[in-house]
């Protein structure tokens, strides 16, 4: 960030920003907390090897999410429910070799804290350990609060999840905007309080109306991540394939496409065949003699 783009305060006092400031070192969770108190918003992007991660890290994002999306976006399941801890350890370690600057926080997949606060100790252990992640995400708000205060206990940094719970798909029966209605959005505003209490560091807002994720934001003193969940959060979480186009199918309404790379591949790929067949490539400046 340039210092004309700062926010005031920081243009004021000369104090370089989430952006402009960590460059020689991984951004931390007090970065994260600091930036909430400036009111300065930042934004985290899925990544799930270390080729795209080192392009995102490259270019200034400072949290980046190894998220269980990758079952969708990456491994060819259908949901999230399938991903293992050994797929998230092995690309989770890729993208943090592709990276310098950023911090990485991977998902703790479907079954792999649920039983216990143990076991989801555990599984954070081996992420931070095996794949040298800086933090873990799991979801679930009053269900989750023991295990998170057993991982913030350990000196495990946890971002909570809240709202649409993806691994919860069978039991939502798809998709749904959730916190709609006053019971509704009163549950959410107790769960972002106690996963908060709990001891995680952020939170994510998936599909929640607008409004309430302005309240939640508003009232927790912890950053809020919102997906599908408006402009007043603290920061916005997309995942890479739906940002860059390169999704296949069905895109979320709350998703903006900042490039269309699936037709862009597409034509690379389909150049190259016909440049083969023509015998066209290689070139005489790509042989050697
Ligand atoms: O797995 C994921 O990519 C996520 C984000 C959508 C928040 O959980």
């Amino acid at each position: 960030m340039q210092n004309g783009s700062l926010p005031p305060a920081q243009k004021a006092s000369g104090t370089a920003s989430l952006y402009g400031g960590v460059t020689n070192r991984r951004v931390t969770v007090r970065d994260l907390a600091a930036a909430k108190t400036r009111g300065e918003r930042w934004a985290m992007l899925t990544a799930y090897d270390a080729l795209t991660a080192g392009v995102f890290d490259e270019s200034g994002v400072p949290v980046l999410l190894v998220g269980d999306s990758m079952g969708n976006c990456h491994l060819g399941y259908d949901t999230t429910v399938p991903v293992t801890m050994d797929e998230i350890a092995i690309l989770s370690a890729a993208v943090v070799r592709g990276t310098k600057r950023a911090m990485v926080v991977a998902d703790l997949p479907f079954g792999s804290y649920q039983e216990s606060p143990a076991q989801a100790l555990r599984s954070a252990v081996r992420l931070m350990k095996e794949s040298g992640v800086h933090a873990v995400k799991l979801e679930g708000g009053e269900r989750s609060a023991p295990a998170i205060e057993l991982l913030v206990q350990a000196g495990v940094p946890v971002m909570a999840h809240l709202g649409l719970t993806p691994q919860s798909v069978h039991a939502l029966g798809g998709y749904p905007v959730q916190g709609r209605g006053d019971e509704a959005s009163h549950q959410l505003l107790r769960d972002a309080k106690t996963v908060q209490a709990a001891g995680a560091f952020s939170v994510v807002l998936e599909a929640v109306p607008a409004e309430l994720a302005a309240q939640v934001t508003k009232e927790l003193h912890v950053p809020t991540v919102g997906i599908g969940a408006g402009v007043g959060c603290d920061a916005q979480v997309l995942v890479w394939t739906d940002m860059a186009g390169m999704t296949d199918g069905h895109v979320p309404r709350f998703v903006k496409q900042y490039a269309n790379l699936r037709a862009e591949l597409g034509r690379a790929a389909r150049e190259y065949v016909d440049d083969v067949r023509a015998a066209t490539f290689p070139a005489e400046e790509h042989s050697f003699h």
